[in-house]
């Protein structure tokens, strides 16, 4: 990053101007510092949805909505797809390195060691109604971890935080399997040290003493992969929750906490669910391809393409053609056949052919061939979201730490436009 010699000179209609630095990133994009605006001129910015607000430096990830292109940490997430395991992925974000073998290894010891939970938060767990939504389970059993480990509480949080974030990535695959086994009014099974963190997950969802159940390989792979798609992804809602969140000086798990909240709803990592229902809807109500599309283009009817669109790129999302590859793997190597995939892959092809669609940039998203890969993998629908959780941990962690150590870290406050009345008087009760 350096800042330009030269300003960005803002000139206000009262005469007032403002020199503003030009920084520039290490890929080549500028941005004016306004950080002073208000200060010097009495004027702020207005920005709903933040659409063009910087709000932090970071190093973490890198995107570039036009090309379609991901990275993080500097690598491309094909590469790290095709080559690394999700711990080794989860290592990067958190460490800011690759791990070698040896460190990969001890990694995933260290995390079978901390995937316990404790009894009492099993017994919490176990009185949730069998019928809730997983979210609001995972949420609240994310936020009582700080009761339940409260180390970072204590006077010296940097000395636990390394203990937290380990706890924080392997407690949140058990507590997400255990919210599948409570909706289905299975006991909780223990992990297994021997097993990668994959395996675990998929044993502690689907074994039980009867079935004899084994991870298959073939989905603890594409489990992997779907997990690395979704690690990262710089400042989205959920990521941006996490740090206004951290910004306050909140401990990791209310921050992780919050960052739960914001991916549940529909727009952000509700999403894969709502794909799901909508390709269910499609097949249900026996809808054609070109009634779907006809209805997601009309603006009268609440019906949207679930999986299409994004707020940054704006020709295609780099993880939608890899989830799509997972997808069709999965598929061939199981040989499962899912009529979903079909209406899927012929909805895809229509919509991007169709001139709405495409003057829009509208593209399928990261959602898009997820929820049919879980589906794959026997995951249930309403499970979508947890697992796009488990994926972003990393990245939502790493944002955390790199907050933290910010030497520009401020609370998260941002202004207002005011709308309200100007100053009222209050009447007595008995004369209004
Ligand atoms: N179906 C139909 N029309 C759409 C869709 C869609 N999925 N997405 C956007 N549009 C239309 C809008 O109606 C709008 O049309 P207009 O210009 O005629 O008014 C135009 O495209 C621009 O849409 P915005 O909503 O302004 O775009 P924005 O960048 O604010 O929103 C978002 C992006 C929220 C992802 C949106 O495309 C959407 O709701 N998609 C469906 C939900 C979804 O898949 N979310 C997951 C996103 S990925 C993630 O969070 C991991």
């Amino acid at each position: 990053m350096t800042i330009d010699n030269k300003k960005a000179k803002i000139i206000l209609e009262d005469g007032c101007e403002f020199d503003a630095d030009i920084i520039h990133d290490n890929m080549g994009s500028k941005s004016i510092d306004i950080s002073g605006l208000r200060k010097e001129t009495g004027y702020i910015t207005y920005d709903p949805g933040f659409m063009n607000t910087g709000s932090c430096m970071s190093s973490i990830c890198y995107i570039d909505g036009e090309k379609g292109i991901l990275r993080y940490r500097g690598y491309d997430l094909e590469d790290l797809v095709s080559k690394c395991d999700f711990i080794e992925v989860a290592y990067l974000m958190v460490k800011g390195t690759l791990p070698n073998l040896e460190e990969r290894n001890k990694y995933m010891q260290l995390l079978n060691k901390h995937s316990l939970l404790h009894v009492n938060m099993k017994q919490f767990l176990r009185n949730y109604p069998s019928d809730a939504h997983p979210m609001s389970i995972l949420t609240a059993m994310i936020a009582s971890l700080s009761a339940f480990y409260p180390e970072l509480e204590e006077r010296d949080p940097e000395e636990n935080i390394d203990l937290t974030v380990t706890r924080l990535l392997s407690k949140m695959r058990t507590i997400a399997a255990y919210t599948y086994r409570q909706m289905n009014g299975l006991e909780f099974i223990d992990p297994k040290y021997e097993y990668s963190y994959c395996e675990n997950f998929l044993n502690m969802m689907f074994h039980t003493s009867v079935n004899g159940y084994t991870p298959n390989p073939v989905h603890v792979n594409a489990l992997n992969k779907l997990l690395i798609l979704h690690a990262d992804h710089e400042q989205n809602c959920s990521t941006t929750a996490v740090r206004l969140v951290g910004s306050s000086e909140a401990n990791l798990y209310a921050a992780v906490a919050a960052g739960c909240c914001a991916l549940w709803g529909p727009r952000h990592g509700g999403a894969n669910m709502e794909v799901m229902n909508m390709l269910s809807k499609i097949q249900n109500d026996k809808m054609s391809i070109d009634e779907a599309i006809r209805k997601a283009k009309d603006k009268n009817d609440p019906f949207r393409l679930s999986g299409f669109g994004h707020r940054v790129y704006k020709t295609f999302d780099p993880r939608a053609k890899i989830a799509k590859r997972i997808c069709l793997e999965v598929m061939e190597t199981t040989h499962t056949n899912d009529p979903l995939l079909d209406i899927a892959m012929e909805l895809e092809e229509k919509a991007t052919h169709d001139d709405y669609f495409v003057s829009r940039h509208l593209y399928p998203n990261v959602d898009f061939y997820t929820g049919i890969t879980f589906r794959m993998l026997g995951i249930p629908a309403n499970l979508y979201t947890v697992m796009f959780a488990m994926g972003r941990l990393p990245g939502w962690i790493a944002h955390y730490l790199e907050w933290r150590h910010d030497e520009y870290m401020k609370i998260g406050r941002p202004r207002q436009v005011y709308t309200g009345s100007p100053l009222r008087e209050v009447k007595p009760i008995n004369e209004r």
